[in-house]
């Protein structure tokens, strides 16, 4: 890694604890390789949580008061936890402790898997951001229902995110995503089809609309199938690409609202470099996420919003490092928000800080 640790220019005064203490000796760990920050924070975590009355109490102080419903489920708070931190759900009973009010699991694949070769994952830090090309590293959705088994009522809703393995050719797409979907499907209380991820080759072709109408026809189909046995019918979402041309998008909202999705994800981490091409970090491959990250997310889902006059429900996800960027997709249109990068450059605190400033 060739930035220092807690070298960001302060963009603002008054630094948070976390930012002035937790960060600098976050980032020296692992001699500066962001994954080993991010599974100490995770395991962090995963203590948290098992503390008795921690999570509700967490929740009590730092979570909103602005619970709402959107396609049919009920959100304690309207900001939560983006795929790709807890991927295996290692961490559930403790994400509520510090103002989550849902989480997205995954993205698991049919077939557990390790990932990319390290290091696989770069903090640009004065810019706000990170480059991951991770590759769905994950246990598998058989080890993830276990394990969601286990728990039993985390008393939050959890949405699971599916994608493709990496053994598996793209023309076999369909049944992987549906194996991962039968395996999951009670524990979920919506479901994202991972269709954008820069990391796995060819799985953002799945995002034109063939494809896409295959794909969400063969999990409306066995999500039917599910729920004919006696299941509770679960919402199906997709999560998009912010690289996608407008006409791609009109397109794919198309194939969505043809199908009955009841939601769009917006957005996945981009492959463009927007504002940090001078950095020394920039040519590494992967999908850029954080600060850079706003406004392209924003747009896209102004535009969602705006093509579908407001009847495709969204999750905005993007580029949120305070409170202000939260407002700015929901005035886009975003029904609920997620965050991931933001919590690695302004920590736990900024959960709480999001729920406070909502309406
Ligand atoms: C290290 C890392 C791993 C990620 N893994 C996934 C993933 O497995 N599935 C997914 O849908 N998104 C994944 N994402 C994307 C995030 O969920 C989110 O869409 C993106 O980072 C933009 O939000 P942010 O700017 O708040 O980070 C990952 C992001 C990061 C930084």
């Amino acid at each position: 890694m060739s930035e220092r640790a807690g070298s960001v220019p302060a963009r603002r005064s008054g630094r948070s604890g976390y930012e002035r203490l937790v960060r600098p000796v976050l980032y020296r760990l692992g001699r500066g390789d962001a994954e080993v920050a991010h599974e100490q924070t995770l395991n962090g975590m995963r203590l948290l949580g098992r503390i008795p009355a921690v999570p509700a109490l967490g929740s009590r102080v730092f979570g909103s008061a602005s619970a709402r419903t959107v396609f049919g489920v009920r959100f304690p708070s309207p900001v939560g936890l983006a795929a790709g931190m807890d991927k295996n759900g290692i961490a559930l009973r403790a994400w509520p402790a510090i103002g989550f009010g849902f989480v997205e699991v995954g993205t698991v694949t049919a077939h557990p898997q390790p990932g990319n070769e390290r290091p696989r994952l770069f903090r640009l830090v004065e810019h706000e951001a990170v480059i991951n090309r991770m590759g769905f590293n994950n246990l598998g959705s058989s080890a993830l229902a276990e394990r969601l088994a286990a728990y039993g009522d985390l008393g939050y809703p959890l949405g699971i995110s599916i994608g493709k393995s990496k053994i598996t050719p793209l023309e076999d797409a369909v049944e992987d995503y549906v194996t991962s979907l039968r395996r999951l499907y009670r524990y979920g209380d919506y479901f994202a089809v991972n269709v954008s991820s820069p990391n796995t080759p060819g799985l953002r072709s799945l995002q034109d609309a063939g494809h896409l109408r295959e794909l969400l026809t063969a999990l409306h189909t066995e999500a039917a199938g599910l729920t004919a046995s006696g299941l509770t019918p679960k919402p199906i979402l997709v999560k998009i690409a912010p690289d996608l041309t407008t006409s791609a998008i009109d397109e794919l909202l198309q194939v969505c609202t043809e199908v009955g999705v009841a939601g769009i994800i917006a957005t996945n981490t981009t492959i463009t470099r927007p504002g940090v091409s001078d950095h020394p970090l920039a040519a590494q491959t992967g999908g850029l996420s954080g600060r850079p990250l706003a406004e392209i997310a924003a747009k896209t889902i102004s535009h969602i919003h705006n093509e579908t006059g407001g009847a495709l429900p969204i999750i905005g996800v993007g580029g949120i490092v305070d409170p202000s960027d939260a407002t700015r997709l929901f005035d886009a249109g975003a029904s609920l928000v997620q965050v991931y990068t933001g919590l690695i450059y302004r920590g736990p605190g900024l959960i709480r800080k999001i729920n406070r400033s909502l309406p």
